[in-house]
């Protein structure tokens, strides 16, 4: 069953970010149901969420005179989640001080699901010590408030109280409502390609463009993990909430996992790694003539299986398999050679597997020789059955089965 998000909208300029908001939820076939103040339909109308939320929006109270409204009880009691956005100075101090005057702030003292507010507003408004002392008595209360983004503000100033984008409110949303079952743990994830130079105009890499490693990491942060991207240069924005350390060669990666790896408890190294690099890569153009004689390769650190050989007993190294044929023989071979817990192994021959695909088709091995094949499915669930398999390792571990 779908998540159902209660959406509050006030009466500030930033509204005009709502329908990208609304649009973020729908496509991830969430139920949204909007509730607009007054002032929210000078900024954005009703209709516009209406058409986009594929809902009825409510603007008022007492909806049509000629029946009874108990509308607030049902729309708090359906919510999931209730999200104010942008929540203005006035719409902050009514709910902070139990205020009900109109639908939305009736709404909010019947809500059982989690509340975010996502304060928008003038800078020095959002410094004021009245609105700043309403935040923490919300936050005191059990409100999740969302830190307004900084920058140039519609009123001219410069300074914190911009409405996030879109996509940042839709992560927090995201990380809101599904299980937080990875709270506490530390993953490290690696994504993309590596690019190997070979002289000022030319690199060596893949067609490695970022999504597996990125949907991993999402979903991970989005679970409540604290998480670092270590990452070649990717097609994709990296996640919202991680820690992202960009790195160009299987070096620089090599260096910066090995930097984080004693801090973490887990490693899921999707990335596509180089296996070798050109021997001499020169800061000038090498001639068209010559190109041929200038491939003379030698080999990079095999990240992973230095993290196999160093591993503490309690760390968990997942690692992936990009196979074209023999493919089980040799994601077993990796699995073992490795020291892998786990090993996703993607035939990237596949139609909709691997590389640059919204989708995978991966089978997830087990130390213990269990083989998981799973259907072609989004990478973004790919992740969730890897971070599944991840929390039973973890409970495994922490009950000294493994
Ligand atoms: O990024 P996308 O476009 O979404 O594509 C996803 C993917 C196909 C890149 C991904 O699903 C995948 O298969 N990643 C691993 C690709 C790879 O390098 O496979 P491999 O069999 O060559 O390497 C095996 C494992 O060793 C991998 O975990 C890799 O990160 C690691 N490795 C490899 C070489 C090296 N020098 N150091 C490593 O750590």
């Amino acid at each position: 069953m779908s998540s159902t998000v209660l959406l509050g909208v006030t009466g500030g300029i930033a509204a005009y970010k709502v329908p990208g908001l609304v649009r973020l939820l729908v496509k991830a076939e969430m139920r949204v149901n909007v509730v607009m103040t007054q002032a929210a339909a000078q900024f954005v109308t009703p209709l516009t969420l209406a058409t986009l939320s594929e809902n009825p929006v409510w603007t008022d109270m007492w909806g049509q005179r000629n029946r009874p409204s108990v509308e607030h009880i049902s729309l708090a009691d359906s919510a999931d989640i209730a999200v104010i956005a942008p929540a203005t100075a006035n719409i902050i101090g009514k709910i902070a001080g139990g205020i009900a005057d109109d639908l939305l702030t009736t709404i909010v003292p019947a809500l059982k699901c989690p509340l975010l507010i996502c304060p928008s507003m003038n800078v020095n408004m959002y410094r004021n010590p009245i609105v700043q002392e309403n935040l923490q008595k919300l936050t005191r209360v059990g409100c999740h408030v969302m830190e307004p983004d900084a920058g140039y503000l519609a009123c001219g100033w410069t300074g914190e109280g911009r409405l996030p984008e879109p996509e940042a409110i839709f992560e927090a949303i995201v990380g809101l409502i599904g299980p937080r079952d990875l709270e506490g743990m530390r993953i490290l994830v690696t994504a993309g390609p590596t690019e190997e130079p070979l002289d000022a105009a030319r690199v060596l890499t893949n067609r490695s463009s970022g999504k597996m490693g990125t949907a991993v990491a999402r979903r991970a942060a989005q679970r409540g993990a604290s998480v670092v991207l270590v990452a070649g240069p990717l097609k994709v924005q990296p996640p919202i909430g991680v820690r992202h350390i960009p790195v160009r060669t299987a070096r620089e990666m090599h260096e910066r996992v090995l930097d984080e790896f004693p801090n973490v408890d887990v490693v899921i190294k999707a990335a596509a790694v180089a296996d070798f690099r050109p021997a001499v890569s020169g800061t000038g153009k090498i001639k068209k003539q010559d190109l041929g004689s200038s491939l003379n390769l030698v080999k990079n650190p095999d990240i992973i299986a230095e993290l196999g050989r160093i591993k503490a007993k309690n760390q968990i190294l997942v690692g992936f398999a990009a196979e074209t044929d023999n493919v089980l023989d040799n994601a077993r071979a990796k699995l073992k050679e490795k020291n892998l817990d786990l090993l996703v192994l993607n035939d990237v021959s596949k139609p909709g597997a691997g590389f640059d695909h919204d989708t995978n088709i991966v089978t997830i091995l087990h130390r213990s020789g269990r083989q998981e094949p799973l259907d072609l499915m989004s990478k973004e669930k790919v992740a969730d059955r890897i971070l599944d398999r991840v929390v039973k390792l973890r409970e495994e571990i922490m009950c000294g089965k493994t």
